[in-house]
């Protein structure tokens, strides 16, 4: 019942946003974290090297560099992977104009590439490199690492303010880039409707805002739908934060509600 409500909540809607998280990335190939067949889930020792990540960083930036220059990516090769039709559908909701803005956690870039154009990057994007100094981004071509870790110059520095390049990507225990901290926590205080996309919602800060955007359901008396959909029940779920969760692959779902948004119109 609910799933065939959701296309008229979001045509109802006057700013609707999505929060995303691995979940929506599985059908393009890359592994979730906490699914069935997540990468902690079938590594554990995996998730507790990932928590010395940014402690390995602010002790020995240059050793950071250098294990990460040798060994591949957690998630395999990025650049390698597509969009899938979940991208291709919140895209979509963006160019009619009835999604406004995306938080992911992912660093996979995919919502870039399936063609939306407002997506904050909540847990950075493996495509960045970030001053942990002043938040200035680069594009990892920017520097030349290699010769800069052949001639014992790593990390590469700021071009602004000298500080210390690493990975955009948020490890554990590192904090939200305050850019995209503030401008996620506005978006889930304005919202009217947040669709919750591929996340067990058990990673905090961000878990935490589907919670503000129903604190301001209740503080000020504003109507706002939270919608999951994910292939489980989350914490959101079971707390009753989210007002629904429509059961099933994000790939599948979307574009089905996008379906139904378009031919019944905005
Ligand atoms: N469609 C819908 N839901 C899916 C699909 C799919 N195709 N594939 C997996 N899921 C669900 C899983 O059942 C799980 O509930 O998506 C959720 C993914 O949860 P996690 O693996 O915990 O990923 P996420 O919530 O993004 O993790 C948050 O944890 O390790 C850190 O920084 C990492 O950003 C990540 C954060």
């Amino acid at each position: 019942m609910d799933f065939l409500l959701s296309h008229q909540d979001l045509i109802a809607s006057k700013y609707a946003i999505a929060s995303t998280g691995a979940g929506i990335s599985t059908e393009s190939g890359i592994p979730d974290f906490r699914g069935p067949a997540g990468i902690w889930t079938k590594d554990p020792g995996a998730e507790k090297r990932a928590y010395q990540s940014y402690e390995k960083f602010r002790k020995n930036p240059k050793e950071y560099w250098k294990e990460r220059l040798s060994g591949p990516s957690l998630l395999g090769d990025l650049s390698k992977v597509m969009p899938n039709p979940g991208h291709y559908a919140l895209a979509e909701l963006e160019r009619i104009g009835i999604l406004k803005w995306i938080i992911t956690q992912n660093v996979d870039n995919l919502h870039q590439r399936g063609g939306s154009q407002k997506v904050l990057d909540y847990h950075g994007n493996a495509f960045k490199l970030r001053c942990v100094s002043c938040h200035t981004r680069y594009d990892p071509n920017t520097f030349d690492l290699e010769r800069l870790n052949r001639e014992d110059q790593l990390p590469p520095l700021c071009q602004k303010c000298q500080g210390a390049i690493k990975s955009d990507v948020v490890h554990f225990n590192e904090p939200i880039p305050s850019d995209v901290a503030e401008r996620s926590l506005e978006e889930a205080a304005q919202c009217d409707l947040m669709l919750i996309c591929g996340t067990s919602a058990v990673v905090y800060p961000f878990a935490n805002l589907p919670r503000v955007a129903k604190r301001r359901q209740l503080e000020k008396g504003m109507g706002i739908i939270l919608i999951e959909i994910n292939a489980e029940p989350t914490p959101l779920t079971e707390q009753k934060i989210s007002d629904y969760l429509i059961q099933g692959k994000t790939g599948q779902v979307l574009p089905q509600i996008v379906e139904k948004v378009k031919r019944i119109g905005t």
